[in-house]
């Protein structure tokens, strides 16, 4: 296990900088160029630990897959050449894999087997091999199939209506991708809006997808064209910062090449509505992403209400706000929130657990929190329980804490951001 001690940073954040690319996006640049006819070129990759295992799943299954750092190059040669891997596919800590690979895998006439590390292993997969068992998959594992270890016994699946029952991106894309493998149409009806990237990059990779309100059509037997890709940066990563910028006394940061997709763009409604003194800039469109600058300074904020359809919109955000929430005056609420419970770790004991130890008052509820603010926070020990974003909620509210904060297993921030502390030390003057 590993720690580090941060003390706190007095003079603000100050400066420009750019974070790594999208995790979401990257995931989904793997897939489809994998699948896809022809070369791939994809730059600004996130070459964390949770896209690594995408990469490394298909090569698993013969494709080549070249890296030099963020730039990849995936040499396909369409789905009919992908060949059964003779080993079991590891996906780590990475939810994202083992959901939307499980779409892929049990729609190949292929047998393979996956598993995870043990924070995978306790994560639902019955919310995916439900849906995808209504096309045809034949999918066997641990308790019926709701967890890893999985064996797909993959097979041509038949396209059929399906009623999301989760709010889930994930879910959502594991059937669009098992339905564009398939025989037939697959209509997905939304229970919500979640991130939009699979559809996104269905149109530039050359397939076909019809979206009429939460209504989502796609024709079966499809094959995947090449198409070259730049990642825009993860704005579940520019967070870290922009909150940062804007609890922290004296900041005044920009945040270049922030993707700003309006199904993922929630921290910064919610940031704003407290009062927070951010500004957008729209700078470029890359393939249908848009893209730009955030600019944010030292704000004072004030308590609020965030429940319903804004929370898929910011859910890989709620540590951080949480954290803003406690320098902010009054209560604020977050509710409806009750997928947090199985994310890489069970995320509202984690942000309860841990701001309390920094000072701050906060009550968890069975679908969120109310913080109570604006506290002092003493500094302390936050535990990341192996969970990414709670590591980096502990680093940023190290630089307002009056003492010192360690933060144990602090290496988990490479799953979505490698390179986090050169960058907070790069911002903090
Ligand atoms: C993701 C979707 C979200 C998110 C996760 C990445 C994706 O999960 O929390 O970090 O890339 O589709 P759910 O789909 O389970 O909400």
């Amino acid at each position: 296990m590993t720690h580090v001690k941060l003390h706190p940073a007095s003079k603000g954040l100050k400066g420009t900088l750019s974070v790594p690319g999208d995790k979401s996006i990257s995931h989904r640049a793997i897939i489809f160029s994998a699948l896809a006819e022809g070369t791939s070129r994809i730059s600004n990759f996130l070459d964390g630990e949770d896209c690594l295992r995408t990469i490394q799943a298909f090569r698993e299954f013969g494709v080549r897959i070249e890296r030099d750092g963020t730039d990849v190059t995936v040499h396909g040669q369409g789905i009919q050449s992908l060949q059964a891997p003779v080993n079991p596919i590891y996906f780590g800590n990475s939810g994202t894999t083992a959901r939307l690979m499980s779409g892929v895998l049990s729609a190949l006439p292929l047998f393979s087997t996956a598993y995870g590390d043990p924070s995978l292993s306790k994560r639902p997969m019955d919310r995916v091999v439900d849906p995808l068992s209504e096309m045809g998959a034949e999918i066997t594992g641990r308790d019926n199939a709701q967890y890893l270890p999985l064996a797909y016994n993959g097979k041509k699946l038949k396209g059929t209506t399906v009623q999301m029952k989760v709010k889930s991106a994930q879910v959502k894309s594991a059937v669009l991708l098992a339905g564009m493998l398939a025989e037939g149409e697959t209509v997905i009806y939304e229970k919500g809006i979640t991130r939009n990237h699979t559809e996104m990059l269905m149109s530039q990779y050359g397939v076909s997808l019809d979206k009429q309100s939460n209504k989502l059509t796609i024709p079966g037997n499809q094959q995947p064209q090449a198409s070259d890709l730049k990642v825009p940066g993860d704005i579940s990563s520019a967070a870290f910062f922009i909150a940062a910028g804007v609890i922290t006394p004296g900041s005044s940061i920009t945040i270049e090449n922030t993707g700003l997709n309006p199904t993922r763009d929630g921290i910064i409604t919610a940031l704003k509505k407290m009062g927070a003194d951010i500004e957008v800039e729209q700078v470029e469109k890359v393939g249908h992403e848009p893209v730009g600058r955030v600019h944010v300074k030292t704000s004072e904020l004030h308590g609020c209400t965030f429940e319903g359809e804004l929370i898929p919109n910011l859910i890989d955000e709620i540590p951080i706000l949480a954290l803003a929430a406690t320098q902010a005056e009054g209560t604020t609420y977050i509710r409806d929130a009750k997928e947090l419970r199985v994310k890489e770790t069970d995320r509202i004991r984690a942000v309860v657990d841990n701001l309390r130890a920094l000072g701050a008052d906060v009550e968890p509820l069975e679908d969120g929190m109310i913080i109570n603010g604006s506290s002092r926070l003493t500094g302390g020990t936050v535990n990341s329980y192996g969970d990414h974003r709670i590591g980096m909620m502990g680093a940023i509210a190290s630089i307002i804490a009056e003492g010192p904060v360690t933060i144990e297993d602090k290496d988990c921030i490479n799953i979505s951001y490698p390179g986090f502390f050169n960058h907070l030390h790069e911002v903090c003057k």
